[in-house]
């Protein structure tokens, strides 16, 4: 049995549309910070039973159940890679600190392509690492890195991995995750990405300035420039979310609080303070901001939404191999 640790990551330059789907290759590349706060335990083992006789096993909150198509997706090629036909148990938990709404497919998939290629006899480096995990879910690829991570789009599968921007990070960069809503989401990123790539006709647009977002924000990155980090977050944010609102069928992921935060933000910074809000296929808006100013921001997110819960995250490792 072989057991990993990986935590999640907020995309600072996101991925919005695949240009090849079954490759699981995107159009654009994109920056994200692993944060320390929301991770998967995944353990892996593989039995003397081979798959003919024994279908996968999958433990998850608690109970059995049959692996998805995406685990089984990793699984086919940590086999293939391995030259391996046995029944594979896995185990899984997720560690959300109190209502985080922090849940992502990004943290599962590292820590199954970790656990699993370790339990199958594999010792991949973190690039062969992150392509296995890509296999899973897309953002996965980030997750098997710590701090600042750029996925590299590529044009095959061998030339679509992430690598190490910048970890351990020496800035005192903060991400506080605010929950309005804990439902599960309507419409998956997979569907929601889909949708936009075929019947947004700004989805172009996306692909060209999140592309020449990728510059900038390397070179905020590499300068510790935490305000110009999340200015270049919240625009790349609202520039993929145009892509949902000018679909047709349009469609979006804000909820009425989305908005109403998105307010408060820029009413803090027009009170000096440097605050920045981004976030994915879903309602619950990441605040970037600098540690020193966490206390005053969420006084002020208190005052005006007594009810909201958030978690203050920091940059994050990359994934571990635990047992
Ligand atoms: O990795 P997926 O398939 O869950 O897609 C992630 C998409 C976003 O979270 C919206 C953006 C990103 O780059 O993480």
């Amino acid at each position: 049995m072989t057991k990993a640790r990986a935590y999640t990551n907020i995309a600072l330059i996101k991925y919005w549309g695949k240009r090849s789907i079954t490759e699981m290759i995107p159009y654009n590349n994109s920056i994200s910070l692993t944060l320390d706060q929301f991770y998967t335990e995944t353990s892996v083992t593989f039995t003397e039973a081979t798959t003919q006789q024994k279908p996968d096993q999958f433990y998850f909150q608690g109970q059995w159940q049959a692996p998805t198509n995406k685990m089984t997706r990793v699984l086919t090629r940590i086999r293939q890679m391995a030259g391996l036909n046995r029944q594979a148990i896995i185990k899984s938990e997720n560690f959300v600190p109190t209502s985080a709404g922090l849940a992502s497919s990004a943290s599962a998939f590292a820590a199954l392509a970790t656990a699993g290629s370790r339990a199958a006899g594999l010792n991949l480096s973190s690039r062969e690492l992150s392509i296995l995990a890509r296999h899973g879910s897309g953002s996965a690829s980030r997750s098997v890195l710590g701090g600042f991570v750029e996925w590299q789009a590529g044009t095959d599968d061998q030339s679509s991995y992430a690598q190490s921007l910048l970890d351990p990070v020496p800035f005192p960069i903060v991400v506080i995750a605010l929950v309005v809503n804990t439902a599960p989401k309507k419409i998956l990123s997979t569907a929601g990405m889909q949708h936009s790539v075929e019947h947004s006709p700004f989805y172009p647009a996306w692909v060209k300035t999140a592309t020449a977002a990728l510059a900038p924000m390397r070179a905020a990155i590499a300068q510790g420039d935490i305000e110009q980090i999340g200015k270049l977050g919240e625009t790349n944010a609202m520039q993929m979310h145009a892509t949902t609102l000018s679909a047709n069928p349009p469609f979006t992921y804000f909820a009425p609080e989305t908005l109403q935060i998105w307010q408060l933000v820029q009413e803090i910074r027009t009170k000096g303070l440097s605050c920045y809000l981004t976030l994915d296929a879903g309602p619950n808006p990441k605040l970037i901001c600098a540690k020193q100013d966490v206390a005053s921001i969420t006084t002020q997110l208190h005052q005006a939404l007594p009810k909201l819960a958030w978690t203050v995250c920091q940059p994050g490792p990359a994934v571990q191999i635990i047992d």
